[in-house]
């Protein structure tokens, strides 16, 4: 027995509602309300043979053995590779390349595994197209055309593959619901059906999806519940490098980063991050930082530009750091150096535009700002970790060892960081010089000499 419904579905936040209104009550955001019509089913009428509840102790625990994506990279991200039978949501802005590396890593999966790839977005032709620009090889590879739900699900089966690639999510829908394909309802229940069938048939299952302007996932937060792991495909348009980050993973640590450029070959892993987001320069304004993102430290490049402002508002810019955190720099500085900054615009820049998440680069950009004040180069071949107090101390960073560790590798000759709470004994130990300090003032004294 069904039953037609009507209900009023924010296409912002996916917050549902009886009654249409201008502006959603959840999100705030105007004229995102959609009607949308579907046909419910009643609740129970589905369950025909009920499973039983079974005994813990009598469930064997064979060890889950994880697949590679065939990129170190990817599989980094995903945890150690693909799990069978979970769920993973790819998002990224139209272009970026999410049907490039899917496609890269299917023909690398298809050496040793059964894969499937649906395209609803493009033809056979055009996926062929690409591949050939990729020049890769593959073996168990299918792919399917396909954009009825219902037909992709039968041929899911039907081929029974290790692992399954929808692109995209927005492109496919259930034709037993009468919202248009990309509407919140359509995202949410296609991917519930293709949930319910990777975990009865045990398939990796890969889910593209595109995300909006403001950077969500379309068809938001119920689809990143309803996943195992949210996978973001990040770049911009200026470079050619993407990133992988993982957002939620049931499989592994999250805020996991695999670092990727683009050629016309396709994607190709960048396993040395540090020698991309630097410059070796030792120039007046420019320092460098090892920054951790996931497991991985890695060295970043950290520019100032400060210059005397022709405004009555100093100008503060940032790319790759939190604008919020350039405000407290600068308040520190003002405060615990003793230097009036209100005259003067300031530009703050990482290398390669490399969106820094870690605090610990405080210090780094304190001293580029000093820099570039002073028009002094700081002490060579250096690099600074450490989160900013407010009251100009220098905090503790996390995962200092292999910050330190990352910094000798990589030739860097001192190192300026919090005081360390252990004796550092290694072999890299000789071949840097560690300075602790304890707040910024001492910093400024050691490496901006002349000062
Ligand atoms: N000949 C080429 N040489 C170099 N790069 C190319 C070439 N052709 C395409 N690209 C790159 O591939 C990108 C498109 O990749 P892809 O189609 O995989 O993206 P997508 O995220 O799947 O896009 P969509 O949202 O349209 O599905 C382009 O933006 C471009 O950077
Ligand atoms: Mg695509
Ligand atoms: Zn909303």
């Amino acid at each position: 027995m069904t039953s037609k419904l009507s209900s009023f579905i924010c296409q912002n936040c996916g917050s549902e509602t009886s009654q249409y209104f201008g502006r959603c009550l959840n999100c705030n955001s105007w004229n995102s309300i959609v009607e949308e019509i579907k046909s419910k089913r009643s609740k129970y009428q589905d369950i025909k043979n009920s499973k039983k509840s079974i005994e813990f102790n009598e469930i064997s625990s064979k060890k889950i053995s994880r697949f590679t994506s065939g990129f170190k990279e990817f599989d980094r991200v995903l945890g150690g590779g693909i799990v069978p039978g979970s769920v993973v949501l790819l998002g990224g802005e139209p272009g970026i390349g999410k049907s490039t590396i899917v496609l890269q890593s299917a023909g690398k999966i298809s050496l040793k595994e059964k894969v499937l790839y649906v395209t609803a977005e493009e033809s056979l032709e055009q996926v062929k197209i690409r591949w050939e620009r990729l020049n890769q090889n593959c073996f168990d590879l299918k792919i399917f055309a396909e954009t009825n739900l219902t037909q992709i699900i039968e041929e899911i089966k039907r081929v029974n593959p290790n692992f399954a690639i929808i692109d995209s999510i927005q492109a496919i829908h259930n034709h037993e619901m009468e919202s248009s394909p990309g509407s919140v309802s359509q995202v949410r229940a296609c991917s519930s059906e293709l949930q319910n069938l990777a975990k009865e048939n045990n398939i990796a299952l890969l889910i593209i999806g595109h995300v909006t302007k403001d950077g969500a996932l379309a068809g938001p937060k119920t689809l990143e519940h309803l996943v195992d792991v949210v996978i973001n495909f990040e770049g911009d348009n200026i470079s050619s490098h993407r990133l992988l980050r993982s957002i939620k993973n049931r499989f592994g640590s999250t805020f996991e980063l695999g670092i990727f450029e683009m050629f016309e070959e396709g994607l190709r892993e960048i396993t040395n991050p540090s020698s991309i987001f630097t410059n070796k320069e030792n120039i007046s304004g420019v320092t460098t930082t090892i920054t951790n993102e996931g497991s991985r430290p890695f060295a970043v490049d950290i520019q100032a530009l400060v210059n005397k402002t022709f405004y009555s508002n100093p100008r503060r810019t940032t790319t790759g750091i939190n604008i919020n955190r350039l405000h407290q720099i600068l308040a520190v500085i003002e405060k615990h150096v003793g230097i009036k900054l209100s005259e003067f615009d300031c530009y703050v820049a990482t290398g390669g535009g490399f969106e820094i998440n870690d605090p610990s680069s405080d210090l780094g950009v304190a001293i580029s700002i000093l820099s570039s004040l002073k028009n002094i180069a700081p002490l060579a071949s250096s690099s600074f970790i450490g989160e900013l107090g407010l009251s100009g101390q220098v905090r503790k960073s996390n995962n200092l060892r292999t910050k330190i560790e990352e910094a000798a590798r990589l030739g860097i000759k001192n190192i300026v960081v919090p005081k360390l709470d252990e004796e550092i004994n290694n072999n890299f130990k000789n071949s840097i010089n560690i300075k602790e300090i304890s707040n910024i003032k001492e910093a400024v004294d050691y490496s901006l000499l002349n000062y």
